[in-house]
């Protein structure tokens, strides 16, 4: 395949883009040279931070089939990013080929490539739109095709919330999903934090403030991190560094500590 094959329309490929960064990061091949240039800048900042990203994708694989077991059969999966290894209607349909699953992303790319993994997939769907904008992703044709909002679903946030800036109240934001949900739902939720690696992710920070990308990351601790869930009432172990929300093997948590905790991660239920 061509890179011409496979980048949708007009898109800047000189600046660095969140979603092709973290894909590089991951091993992918959904990227280009500005954002190979920042996951290098990221990595000399913190270096091992790959390992760091393979460890949230373990967490969405257990934050899943967690849900699966507690029944849950719908997924909505907001800022889920260019496919790779381990998505969530990979996870889901392979626990209970019934799942349904909804990914949203605004990133051109993440879209192109989702709707072709999606291609003969009627239980999953790919919605693009910027998250900012609930009323819009869940009134969508394509999210009220494949969710019952009478049913509880799987919420997803995973590694996106810290794109949304203290001013626009992301703790609001996120209660405008959670409020869509019939009880019995479930919120998964990681985010940056500067709570324990503080420098190590301040670096990060700042390569991303410095470079020509759109957007920042604001990284938050973990009181500023719990009032995103609510009134949601944290399963065990409540919100921990990701490695060790309920590591089940390997590859779940890395030998260096510091790696698992560039991020908390929690699931919370709707009572
Ligand atoms: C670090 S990736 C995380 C991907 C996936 N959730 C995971 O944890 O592996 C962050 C994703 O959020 C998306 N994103 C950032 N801001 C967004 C917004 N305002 N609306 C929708 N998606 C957004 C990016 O395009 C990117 O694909």
């Amino acid at each position: 395949m061509t890179q011409q094959d496979w980048v949708p329309g007009i898109i800047d490929t000189s600046a660095p883009s969140g979603a092709r960064t973290y894909d590089y990061l991951l091993g992918g091949s959904h990227n280009f040279e500005a954002d190979r240039a920042m996951a290098d800048q990221v990595e000399r900042a913190v270096p091992g931070i790959r390992a760091a990203a393979r460890l949230n994708r373990a967490f969405l694989a257990r934050a899943v089939r967690f849900m699966i077991g507690e029944g849950i059969r719908q997924f909505l999966d907001i800022g889920s990013g260019i496919p790779t290894v381990g998505n969530v209607h990979e996870i889901a349909q392979q626990e209970h080929p019934d799942c349904r699953v909804v990914y949203v992303d605004k990133d051109p790319i993440a879209v192109a490539h989702s709707e072709l993994m999606l291609t003969g997939n009627d239980r999953a769907g790919m919605v693009e739109a910027d998250m900012r904008e609930p009323e819009g992703i869940l009134t969508h044709p394509v999210t009220r095709s494949l969710i019952d909002f009478d049913q509880p679903v799987g919420l997803l946030f995973l590694l996106v919330l810290h794109w949304i800036p203290d001013d626009a109240d992301p703790a609001t934001l996120v209660s405008r999903y959670r409020s869509a949900l019939a009880p019995g739902s479930y919120l998964a939720l990681t985010h940056m934090t500067d709570d324990i690696q503080g420098d190590k992710i301040h670096a990060v920070a700042g390569v991303v403030r410095e470079s020509r990308g759109a957007g920042q990351v604001f990284p938050r601790t973990r009181t500023e991190i719990s009032t995103l869930f609510g009134d949601f009432a944290l399963v065990e172990p409540g919100l921990v560094p990701t490695g060790t929300w309920r590591p089940g093997g390997a590859g779940d948590i890395s030998d260096d500590p510091e790696m698992n905790e560039l991020s908390f991660a929690g699931v919370a239920r709707k009572s």
